[in-house]
C-alpha cells in the first residue's frame, strides 16, 4: 500500500497504528492503576505518539518534554548526545514514563535515563512506539514497544527525514536513496 500523500510505501496504517498504541495505554493503565504518571515525551519525533498515548491512559497523567541533539546525526552519529530543553518541573519521587518515537542505537535514551535517575523518580519506565533491536549500541530496552522494526528508516506519525514527512497518518518506509 502506498500513502496517498506521498506515494511512500506504507509500513504500519494508520489504523494500525492507532489500535498498538490503544494496547499500551490500556497496559500502562493497568499497570499503573491508582497512581499518577508523568510522560515524557522525547521532541519533536514523539509528540504525535505521546498525544495519542495520553489519551488512552486512564490513571492521573500530566506531560513533560525534552529535547537533545546528537552531533554528526546522520548515517554516523558521533554518540555525544546534548539535552537542548531541559524539564520545567521536578521528578523527584514521580512515577516517570520516558515517550519515544524510535529507539536506534540506544544512545539518546541511555543518555535521558541517566540524566532523569539523578533526580530520584520512584520509578522510571520507557515506552517507544518502534524498536529497532539489530541497531542497537547501549544496553537499554523499553518496557513497552509499539512496534519492532529491522533496519529501515521511516518517516510519518512524528518521524522525520531532513524535518518532512512528521504529519503522514501512517508509518512509512524512507528509501535508502532518498534526496532530502
Ligand atoms: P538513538 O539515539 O540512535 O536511539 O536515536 C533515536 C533517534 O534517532 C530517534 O528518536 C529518531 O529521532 C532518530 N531516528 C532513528 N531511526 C529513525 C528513523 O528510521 N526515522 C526517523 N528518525 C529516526
Amino acid at each position: 500500500m502506498l500513502s496517498t500523500q506521498t506515494k511512500l510505501e506504507v509500513l504500519h496504517p494508520a489504523g494500525q497504528i492507532a489500535g498498538r498504541v490503544a494496547e499500551l495505554g490500556a497496559q500502562i493503565s493497568r499497570d499503573y492503576a491508582g497512581k499518577s504518571i508523568i510522560l515524557i515525551g522525547v521532541l519533536k519525533g514523539a509528540a504525535i505518539f505521546l498525544s495519542d498515548l495520553a489519551r488512552s491512559i486512564t490513571p492521573a497523567c500530566t506531560f513533560d518534554f525534552v529535547a537533545v541533539s546528537s552531533y554528526g546525526r546522520g548515517a554516523h552519529s558521533s554518540g555525544i548526545v546534548r539535552m537542548v530543553k531541559d524539564l520545567d518541573h521536578s521528578i523527584e519521587g514521580q512515577h516517570v514514563i520516558l515517550v519515544e518515537d524510535i529507539l536506534d542505537t540506544g544512545l539518546t535514551l541511555a543518555y535521558l535515563r541517566g540524566l532523569l535517575l539523578q533526580q530520584k523518580p520512584a520509578s522510571l519506565k520507557i515506552a517507544a512506539l518502534l524498536d529497532k533491536p539489530a541497531r542497537r549500541l547501549e544496553k537499554i530496552e523499553a518496557d513497552y514497544v509499539g512496534f519492532t522494526l529491522p533496519n529501515h528508516f521511516v518517516v510519518g506519525y512524528g518521524m522525520d527525514f531532513a524535518e518532512r514527512y512528521r504529519n503522514l497518518p501512517d508509518i512509512c518506509l524512507m528509501p535508502p536513496d532518498a534526496p532530502e
